[in-house]
């Protein structure tokens, strides 16, 4: 098989690879991309935040930044719809900023398999912890309950698993003693909130590829991107 580079396409300075960040909660890493964006002149930029919910702190937290909000309830009219109608309102609210890559970032609902067969190769999650290990919504839960002296980050490609797809970089957190999870998902975000805009930055440079081997990172150096 040839490499599929993700992403689509080599951004520049001009033209920036244009991200769409969905998230359900504290809009913590949706925060620090947009500052790192912003003040790094990057290849990536954030053009709009999409919600599942209202009320949250990440929708504060782009107002504040001057990011345009979506928010696209899964309940409509008083009840519940399909997933499916679901993404397909975000799609069509999403249409108008040209949105490249769809980033997640505490984004806690499983996209669809129609969703990610249009968006192939172009939705990224990144995960509190170093996957495999710890899948699923209570990774720092379950690592604290498992006595591990070490944890992570991971930031992979979408598939419709629970955080199953190709892995594209990780970081690894030591987990100490006297944490819970609250003082060991701030040390995780510290971790998250610097790879996620470098990864970004290796997609827009045009520089992720699938291989038949798995995936292959140009130029990147060091032992946990693999
Ligand atoms: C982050 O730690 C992210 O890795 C995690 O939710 C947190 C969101 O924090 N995502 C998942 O658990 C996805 N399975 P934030 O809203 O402050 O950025």
């Amino acid at each position: 098989m040839d490499s599929i580079s993700v992403g689509g396409r080599t951004a520049t300075v001009d033209e920036p690879l244009r991200c769409a960040v969905f998230l359900s909660g504290s809009g913590s890493g949706m925060e620090a991309l947009v500052h790192a964006q912003r003040n790094q002149t990057l290849l990536h930029q954030t053009v709009v935040v999409v919600a599942n919910k209202t009320g949250i702190e990440g929708l504060e937290r782009a107002r504040r930044l001057g990011v345009p909000t979506l928010v696209v309830e899964q309940n409509h009219e008083g009840g519940s719809r399909s997933r499916e109608e679901h993404e397909a309102e975000i799609l069509s609210q999403m249409k108008e900023y040209n949105v490249e890559l769809v980033v997640l970032a505490g984004y806690m609902r499983l996209l669809s398999p129609l969703f990610l067969s249009d968006w192939t190769n172009r939705v990224v999650n990144i995960h509190p912890s170093f996957l495999p290990h710890f899948p699923g919504a209570h990774a720092h839960r379950e690592v604290l309950a498992s006595q591990t002296t070490i944890t992570g980050c991971t930031v992979h490609l979408v598939d419709e698993g629970m955080d199953t797809g190709t892995i594209l970089a990780q970081r690894i957190v030591p987990v100490f003693k006297d944490d819970d999870e609250s003082t060991l998902s701030a040390r995780v975000k510290v971790e998250e909130h610097r790879l996620y805009p470098q990864v970004l930055t290796w997609i827009a440079e045009g520089r992720v590829h699938l291989t038949e081997g798995g995936v292959s990172i140009v130029g990147a150096e060091g032992p946990q991107v693999g």
